[in-house]
């Protein structure tokens, strides 16, 4: 790219206000994310994500839409990038109020209840997922939809459904994960990211921790945790044939922590799928527990 095409660039990435995800934008333009480049790679690395040559992929909860581009770089024929939340904040304005919330120890409220920072006429969270839009010349289609309470027939299946990191944030989660299911084709993966925890000698028990109010970081819209027994159930409740543990701490050390602190909290991916085996599961599993 010319300098000043670099430059022009660099001036609407500085332009919003705030990034969750840190897109590689080519020529040295990163886009300067809460995540870092180095931690969504090795996130995306967790996922097994496999080849995605000839598929359809639909990453609910796209954000920024970090993975939503790398689906399309790894070759899906189709991807969609589906999200309605932070794209209806003013995730500028709203951050400020968060941290003067954390600071004068006040709680801080879900944002789609506060007028000042709630904006689902005009988007504007979604600047950053459009400015990579165009700057990577994407193809990703758009859905602006509240994933609970949209039509999903007319969102159709996918062979991939990523719903990564938004599961503890739903009110509802099996019901979440009923929805997840119906948009999972049949032989299809639905790649879960998810908060999840371990209780003290109750690995054999399936556990969810409920969270009131923003009681997990000063985040208003973390309502769960769940222990990997009734993760594993829920899905199978949910409609999926199968469920694996793909990538969590080994389970030996989930133990020896929960033991020795009573719970101890950790990220989890699943792989889920309708069918009860597909070589896709077979060929990505690398269970680290
Ligand atoms: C913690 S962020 C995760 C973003 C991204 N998937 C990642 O892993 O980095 C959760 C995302 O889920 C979205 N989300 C929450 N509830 C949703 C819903 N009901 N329908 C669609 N998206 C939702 C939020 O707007 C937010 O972008």
């Amino acid at each position: 790219m010319e300098g000043e095409i670099v430059e022009d660039l660099r001036a609407r990435v500085d332009a919003v206000p705030f990034w969750w995800h840190s897109i590689d934008l080519g020529d040295g333009v990163v886009t300067p994310g809460v995540k870092s480049a180095t931690l969504l790679q090795a996130e995306l690395d967790t996922l097994g994500i496999g080849d995605l040559s000839g598929k359809s992929v639909l990453d609910i909860g796209s954000y920024d839409g970090f993975y939503a581009f790398q689906a399309e770089r790894l070759g899906a024929e189709r991807v969609v990038a589906l999200d309605h939340y932070t794209w209806s904040m003013d995730l500028g304005g709203f951050d400020a109020y968060r941290r003067r919330c954390i600071e004068s120890g006040t709680p801080v409220e879900e944002p789609h209840t506060l007028a000042d920072y709630w904006r689902p006429d005009t988007l504007p969270g979604r600047r950053g997922f459009e400015t990579a839009h165009a700057a990577l010349g994407s193809e990703v289609e758009v859905v602006v939809a509240d994933f609970m309470d949209c039509d999903l027939a007319s969102l159709g299946t996918f062979d991939v459904v990523l719903y990564l990191g938004v599961l503890y944030h739903m009110r509802h989660p099996l019901l979440a994960l009923e929805r997840v299911a119906a948009v999972t084709s049949p032989r299809g993966t639905a790649m879960i990211e998810t908060l999840a925890e371990s209780f003290r000698a109750s690995e054999r028990h399936k556990l969810c921790r409920f969270m009131e109010g923003d009681e997990l970081n000063s985040d208003a819209s973390n309502w769960w945790s769940f222990n990997e027994p009734a993760m594993l159930a829920m899905c199978r409740e949910a409609g999926f044939a199968s469920a694996t543990l793909q990538r969590a701490p080994a389970r030996w050390k989930r133990r020896a922590a929960a033991l020795a602190r009573g719970t101890v909290s950790y990220r989890a991916v699943l792989h889920a799928s309708r069918a009860a085996d597909t070589s896709v599961r077979k060929s990505s599993r690398h269970h680290s527990a």
